[in-house]
C-alpha cells in the first residue's frame, strides 16, 4: 500500500481525459496533474524544447512526492519518454501514442485517419508502431493543431468549432477512412463534435481507457497501489473559465 500520488502532465488540459479514466478505475489513488498551459502548444516545438519542458514537469511531480508519472501527452511521450526513463530510473513512466494498432486491425476499408501534432508524427514511437502494426493499411496522417487551440480556449461546441473540425475530418471520410484515431490527448474533449461531423461514417479510436488500465497494471506490478479511503486530487495550471462550471472539469485546483 503506497498512498503517494500518481503524477500526470500534459501541455494543457488534454490529458484530463486520461486522468478522468484513471480516477474511475483507481478511485483510491491520489493524483497531481500539471497542465503546462503557459508553454502550450508543444506540438510545433523542437524535440529539445519538449524534452526540456518535460524534464521540468516531471521534476515538479517528483518534488510533490509522486510515485509514478503518466506522460498524458502524445507529443511529450514521443520526444521525451526515453529521456525521462533514463533520468529517473526509480520512477515508472507510462506514455501514450496514437492507437494505430487497434485501428489498423479493426479497419475494414484498410484506410485509417490519424489526427495528431507534428511532434507526434515525427517521433520514433509513432513511426516504429506504424512500421510494425500497420503494414498493408493506408494511413492518412493529418496535423490538427487547431483542435488544441480550441480545447485550450474551452471552445468545445458551436458553429466555429464545428467548421474547424469538419475541415479536418471530411477529407478523411471522403478518402474512405473507417477509423479516425485521435492521436493527441486534447482531441477527445472534442469527441461529441467530432462524432457529430462523422455522423456514423467511421469509428473514433482513442486510447484514454487503455492508458488508464496500463497505469493501473504498472502500479500493481511495482507494488505501488493505494487503498486509501481519502484520496486527494491536485490540479496545477490554468483552465478556461467556461469549463470550470462543467462537472467533468470541476476538479480541485492548486494554482502555482
Ligand atoms: N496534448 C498533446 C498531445 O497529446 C499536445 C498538444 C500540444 O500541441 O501541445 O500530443
Amino acid at each position: 500500500m503506497d498512498d503517494r500520488p500518481v503524477g500526470f502532465f500534459d501541455s494543457g488540459i488534454g490529458g484530463l481525459c486520461i486522468l478522468e479514466a484513471f480516477k474511475k478505475i483507481c478511485p483510491c489513488e491520489s493524483t497531481v496533474y500539471i497542465a503546462d498551459s503557459e508553454n502550450c502548444p508543444y506540438g510545433n516545438k523542437t524535440a529539445e524544447e519538449i524534452i526540456a519542458l518535460s524534464e521540468i514537469n516531471a521534476g515538479r511531480l517528483i518534488g510533490r512526492g509522486c510515485k509514478m508519472i503518466v506522460v498524458a501527452c502524445n507529443t511529450a511521450s514521443a520526444a521525451a519518454i526515453d529521456f525521462l526513463r533514463a533520468k529517473y530510473p526509480e520512477i515508472p513512466f507510462v506514455g501514450i501514442e496514437p492507437a494505430i494498432k487497434p485501428a489498423a486491425i479493426e479497419s475494414k476499408s484498410g484506410i485509417i485517419g490519424v489526427l495528431a501534432t507534428e511532434g507526434t508524427f515525427n517521433g520514433r514511437l509513432y513511426n516504429s508502431t506504424k512500421e510494425k502494426f500497420a503494414r498493408g493499411v493506408t494511413i492518412l496522417a493529418v496535423v490538427a493543431d487547431e483542435f488544441v487551440d480550441l480545447v485550450e480556449k474551452g471552445i468545445l461546441s458551436g458553429g466555429y468549432a464545428e467548421g474547424v473540425v469538419r475541415k479536418k475530418i471530411e477529407p478523411l471520410l471522403a478518402a474512405g477512412c473507417d477509423r479516425i484515431v485521435l492521436g493527441c490527448t486534447h482531441f477527445p474533449h472534442l469527441s461529441p463534435l467530432i462524432a457529430k461531423v462523422i455522423k456514423g461514417r467511421a469509428e473514433i479510436v482513442e486510447p484514454s481507457q487503455a492508458v488508464a488500465e496500463q497505469t493501473r497494471r504498472v502500479l500493481a506490478e511495482h507494488s505501488l497501489s493505494s487503498e486509501s479511503a481519502e484520496p486527494h486530487h491536485v490540479f496545477i495550471g490554468s483552465m478556461p473559465d467556461n469549463l470550470l462550471s462543467v462537472p467533468k472539469y470541476a476538479i480541485s485546483r492548486d494554482q502555482v
